[in-house]
Parts: C-alpha cells; sequence; structure tokens
C-alpha cells in the first residue's frame, strides 16, 4: 500500500499555500502572496490579506491539484496551519481545510506553522535527524525548538523578546530609507560593508539573569542602538555610512542567532541543527551557521530557499508526519491560535 496522500494549506500571514504530499514526496506545490500590496503601507494589513486569501485559495488548490496530477478525491487527509499567524488569514486556511474534509469524508489535521518550517526539510534532505535543534527565523518569528520527533516531540527553548529578525532588519531597512520590506536590502547592503566598522550590543548581553534567557533573542535595544547612531551622524550633518551599519548591525543579529542555536545542539547533546522560515535567506546567517556548525562538528540542513519562505509543503510535510507517527485527528469543530499554541 503506498503511504496517504496529504493535501497541505497554508495562510499564515501573506502566502497561500496548497500543497500535495506522499509519504516524503513533493508531488505539487504552488504559492500564490499578496506582498506586492503592502509597500505602499510599508507593512502587511491584515484586512487585506484575509480578502486575498480568500481570492487566492481555489485557483492555488486547482494549480496544486494540475502541477501533482492528483484529483481531489484522491486525498487521504487534509493538513492545515492553526497558527501561530494573522487570525483572518489563519480562519480563511482553516475554514477552507474543513470544508474539504467534510466535502471528502476525510480527516483534518491543525499543524503549527512555526514546527512546519522544520518538517519540510524531510521532502527535501530525506528523514530529519532523529534528534536536533531548530531556529526558525523569520519576519514574525525567531525561535529555537528542541525535537525529537517532528509530530510528537517538540520542545520550544527560546524565542524573541521583541523583534523577530527579519522584523529588525525590516525595521532598519526603513530607517534607512530602504524600499519594505527592508530585510533583502538590507543584507545586500550589508556584503559591501565593513561588519567590524561599528560594534553594535548583542541582544540580552547585558541582562542580569543571562541564564534564564539562554536560548531567548532580543533584538529592540539593537535596532535602538542603530537609530541612534544613525541620528547622531545626521544631527552632526555627517554621512551616514550605510553599508557598514547594515554589516555590523547584521553581524550583531546573526552573531546572537547562531551562537545560540550552536549552544543549544551542543546543551541537548544535538547533533545536527535545521534553520528554516524566510530570514534564512540572509547571507550572514548562512555563512556564519555554516562555518560555526562545522566547527563544532553539527551537521547544518537548510532547505532551498522556496522552502524557507511560508508555503503548503511544509504544512502537508508536518500533517504527513502527524499520520505516520498516529497522530489523532483533530476535531472538526477546532479553532485558529494566533499565539504560539
Ligand atoms: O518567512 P517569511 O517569508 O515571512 C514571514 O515573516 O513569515 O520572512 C520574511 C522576512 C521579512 O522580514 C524579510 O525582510 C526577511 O524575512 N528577509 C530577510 C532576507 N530575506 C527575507 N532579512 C534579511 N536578509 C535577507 N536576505
Ligand atoms: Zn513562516
Amino acid at each position: 500500500m503506498s503511504e496517504p496522500l496529504i493535501l497541505g494549506i497554508e495562510s499564515t500571514c501573506d502566502e497561500t499555500g496548497v500543497a500535495l504530499v506522499r509519504g516524503r514526496e513533493l508531488l505539487g506545490d504552488v504559492v500564490a502572496t499578496s506582498m506586492d500590496e503592502y509597500a505602499r503601507f510599508g507593512g502587511i494589513i491584515p484586512e487585506i490579506a484575509s480578502r486575498a486569501h480568500l481570492e487566492a485559495f481555489v485557483p492555488t488548490l486547482d494549480a496544486a491539484l494540475a502541477a501533482a496530477d492528483v484529483d481531489l478525491s484522491e486525498v487521504d487527509a487534509v493538513a492545515v496551519c492553526a497558527g501561530p499567524g494573522l487570525i483572518g488569514s489563519l480562519t480563511v486556511g482553516v475554514t477552507a481545510a474543513k470544508s474539504l474534509a467534510a466535502a471528502l469524508g476525510r480527516p483534518v489535521y491543525g499543524v503549527n506553522h512555526v514546527i512546519a518550517h522544520l518538517a519540510v526539510d524531510e521532502l527535501v534532505d530525506g528523514p530529519l535527524p532523529e534528534r536536533f535543534i531548530g531556529l526558525i527565523v523569520s519576519g514574525g518569528h525567531s525561535n529555537l525548538l528542541r525535537v525529537a520527533d517532528i509530530a510528537t516531540d517538540v520542545v520550544e527553548l527560546g524565542g524573541t523578546l521583541d523583534d523577530a529578525a527579519g522584523e529588525a532588519f525590516d525595521k532598519v531597512g526603513r530607517l534607512l530609507d530602504l524600499p519594505y520590506p527592508g530585510g533583502p536590502h538590507v543584507d545586500r547592503l550589508s556584503q559591501s560593508g565593513d561588519r567590524g566598522a561599528i560594534r553594535f550590543p548583542r541582544g540580552l548581553e547585558a541582562a542580569k539573569d543571562r541564564q534564564r534567557h539562554r536560548y531567548d533573542f532580543s533584538f529592540s535595544g539593537l535596532k535602538t542602538a542603530v537609530a541612534r547612531y544613525v541620528e547622531s551622524l545626521e544631527e552632526a550633518g555627517r554621512e551616514v555610512p550605510r553599508a557598514d551599519v547594515c554589516a555590523a548591525f547584521s553581524e550583531a543579529v546573526n552573531d546572537s542567532l547562531t551562537a545560540k542555536a550552536v549552544q543549544a545542539c551542543l546543551d541537548h547533546d544535538c547533533p545536527a541543527l535545521v534553520v528554516g522560515g524566510g530570514f534564512s535567506a540572509n547571507s550572514r546567517l548562512r555563512a556564519l551557521a555554516s562555518e560555526r556548525c562545522e566547527a563544532a562538528g553539527i551537521e547544518l540542513r537548510m532547505p532551498p530557499l522556496r522552502y524557507c519562505t511560508d508555503n503548503g509543503a511544509q504544512i502537508a510535510a508536518l500533517g504527513a508526519a502527524a499520520v505516520r507517527a498516529g497522530v489523532e485527528p483533530s476535531p472538526m469543530g477546532f479553532a485558529p491560535d494566533s499565539g504560539m499554541g
């Protein structure tokens, strides 16, 4: 008997993603995004995002089924992102998933979006390591998780106390008058700068209770330090060395992220680190993570970028893992949860 066919639905934020997975094989995966609509607002507008999901869902589903060359009636289970995310966006995906499950007479699995960022690695790199640390970084989250079984045994070790890494990059982009979302622009500029030119503080470096925050991140103090530095130069009528500011800022963020991720691997005897989330596109994160994992003898897994940004494949992958592990389906009455759940 072949493994069950899982339909995965993602609608956490601005991406509408639908994918079909059988076992660990990705058959079809289509993503639509409403990100282009937010440049003029400088941030996501939840109301617009919810409406965009409503419009994009059926065409995205049709395209994914066509890409996978399967009929909807062949689907054995529906997996959907239940949170964390924007509640209006999540509600569109969850309602669609329940409707499809009810019409097909199949179970529905509400899964965690952040954990799904790690599950997707199975589709690319094969079965996940037996024990690993997951680092998930995006515009919405920066988390460290300890994973023994992706479907049943995941412990949150830490997260950001304020801004997510991508969010901090976007804010620094705004400060330097770069277009929204600023993350990729700050990254590009940083590559021609000197990361040692300015020393910005590392988050929680000066925290009284550093042990309690061993696996937590904080980027808002750093962002304020960058703002003060830029303002002081502007007030003095001096030119802001934008590339150096970006390089030094990027170094501070990525130093924290990678040092804590590697520390978590060592503390918890995990021989592998899996990285996911849209911020994985960051050039310095990729370089520092490779360098530090290699030095510590840790296997580093980072899926290609298209599977790091939000997509339906990650949800289908975690749904498939849940079915494989014998996890009970969600009750039909389950509601999305905008928090970490
Ligand atoms: O995962 P994602 O596509 O969406 C969510 O936030 O869930 O992540 C997008 C975030 C944005 O904040 C974006 O500015 C940031 O990741 N980002 C980057 C880079 N590419 C995307 N930040 C820094 N360097 C990059 N190369
Ligand atoms: Zn995400």
